[in-house]
């Protein structure tokens, strides 16, 4: 039985990870699940579990990967939203047939599965990440 499509995380670009997760800890109680370096994307990325969902703070570690330019435009916030999927290729070519506009044509390897981002001219404005776990 597909549990699928749900929202696995929430993602927020943060400059201090070490500093943002012990904001989250501390003001929501989450718990820190996991902590790892994507050097693939230039990020290092902590997980916190809060309920049945969790949170994905992100820290650019070196300044042309995509979230450092994010940061500098807009500054700490709301990065993506992470839609857990069963079939990320599948979702890709649906949406491909449907116009929209994606920003991986095929699945990258992330940290906990295989991912792929969707422009967010076609989301109303949200970056949208789809996972495929492993
Ligand atoms: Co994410």
């Amino acid at each position: 039985m597909s549990e699928s499509p749900r929202i696995n995380h929430t993602g927020i670009a943060v400059r201090d990870l070490d500093v943002a997760v012990r904001t989250y800890i501390e003001a929501l109680g989450a718990s820190l699940s996991d902590r790892v370096d994507v050097p693939d994307q230039g990020v290092a990325v902590a997980f916190l579990t809060l309920g049945d969902t969790q949170i994905e703070l992100v820290q650019p570690l070196s300044t042309d990967s995509a979230v450092a330019r994010f940061l500098e435009r807009r500054g700490e916030g709301l990065h993506h939203i992470c839609v857990q999927v069963d079939d990320v290729r599948g979702e890709l070519d649906r949406l491909a047939s449907q116009g929209h506009e994606l920003i991986d044509r095929e699945p990258r390897h992330g940290a906990h599965g295989l991912v792929a981002f969707v422009h967010p001219r076609s989301a109303h404005g949200v970056l949208l990440e789809l996972l495929e776990r492993e």
